[in-house]
């Protein structure tokens, strides 16, 4: 890079997410975030203005042929995330982008093969990955704490948390799924990650879209300039994941629902050793002549900052290895395919 004292960001998308990831970029001592490009340009200029964003750019052309931009971060809604990507990747630039990877599978391979081909990185934005509870699992896991590893749960259930109705959220043309893709992807990444295993061999779905159509389980996130309600995605997806090793995985990931919580992320490992809880923090194991349940577990962690673009500049900067693989991602997406699949066929789909 030609400045290696920082990492120079462009943001592509100045949504409600990149607010939040400005943020984090300036938290690093070396991280900076220093232009911005929506093609809403009010959204733009508010980013630029809160963030303290030097340069809003008037084309994704005119961000991608900056010489002063290291790496580029893609926060816009997922249809447009494969062809954002393989344009910042072609042009040079390192890449982080937001989850879930694509609209699919096949667009995700296209992604990858041009990271392989540009020599740049590319992250895909699994942040539950880099919390210390899940870091603590993934380490005690690692070290063999649980024993073999047989089953697990992985789960994101919300009361009322649809994003706006009417945004691309609620779109299928734009979003790909509902909640299987927007929150499904991270219980079952974060799952995945801490279990260590990134084989699955079938899966078995099922989707359901019982409240959004309804008009009902409208949550806080996201901002629509439309006034319409469009919803033609699922609320509610449940499926059951064999992997190659035996083990199996459930995933629930819901939207709206008649839920006693407002809203519950949790994953669940079964061990022949013992078993860990994410949320609360738990590991439960026999211990002499009693059963444990432990809460205050300290282990180390891979990464003390827990933050995926710290990753990304860290990575650049001093070859601090990346959390997320790209190939983990696209495992994660042929699943979600998988399970959407399932649901619409009523069939178990086998993985390739
Ligand atoms: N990691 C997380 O926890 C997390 C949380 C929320 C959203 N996300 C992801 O971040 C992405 C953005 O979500 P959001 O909630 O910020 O959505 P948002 O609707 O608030 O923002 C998306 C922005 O992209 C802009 N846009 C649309 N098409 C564009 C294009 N082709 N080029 C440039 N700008 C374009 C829109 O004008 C909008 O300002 C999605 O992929 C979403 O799944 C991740």
């Amino acid at each position: 890079m030609s400045n290696p004292e920082v990492v120079r960001f462009g943001f592509i998308g100045a949504g409600m997410i990149a607010h939040h990831s400005a943020k984090n970029v300036h938290r690093h001592p070396r991280g900076r975030v220093t232009a911005v490009y929506d093609t809403n340009p009010s959204r733009a200029a508010d980013l630029a203005a809160k963030q303290g964003v030097a340069k809003v750019c008037g084309s994704v052309e005119e961000m991608l042929a900056d010489p002063e931009i290291d790496a580029v971060y893609i926060a816009v809604p997922n249809k447009f995330h494969a062809a954002s990507v393989v344009a910042a990747l072609e042009a040079g630039k390192h890449v982080l982008v937001e989850k879930p990877l694509a609209m699919n599978a096949a667009e995700g391979a296209a992604m990858l093969a041009a990271a392989r081909a540009s020599g740049r990185a590319l992250l895909v934005g699994m942040n539950q990955r880099y919390t210390p509870a899940a870091q603590t699992i993934r380490a005690a896991v690692a070290a063999g704490e649980a024993g073999e590893i047989y089953h697990a749960k992985a789960y994101w259930w919300r009361r009322a948390g649809i994003p706006k109705l009417g945004t691309w959220f609620t779109q299928k043309a734009l979003a790909g799924a509902g909640a299987c893709n927007d929150i499904g992807v991270h219980a079952l990444d974060a799952c995945l990650f801490m279990m260590g295993n990134f084989d699955p061999v079938t899966v078995s779905g099922a989707t359901y879209a019982k409240f959004g159509p309804r008009g009902l389980g409208e949550g806080g996130w996201g901002q629509s300039d439309r006034e319409h309600t469009d919803f033609d995605v699922d609320d509610f997806a449940t499926a059951f994941i064999r992997m190659r090793n035996g083990a199996t995985v459930t995933l629930d990931a819901v939207w709206a629902s008649h839920y006693p919580e407002e809203q519950k992320f949790g994953v669940e490992l079964y061990g022949t050793e013992g078993g860990f809880s994410l949320d609360p923090l738990q590991f439960r194991h026999p211990g002499g002549d009693s059963y444990l349940v432990e809460e205050d577990l300290q282990r180390p962690l891979a990464l003390p900052h827990g933050d995926r673009f710290h990753n990304l500049i860290n990575h650049l900067l001093e070859g601090e290895e990346l959390l997320v693989q790209p190939e983990q991602a696209l495992v994660v997406q042929k699943i979600l395919d998988a399970i959407n699949e399932s649901a619409r066929t009523g069939r178990e789909v086998v993985i390739a």
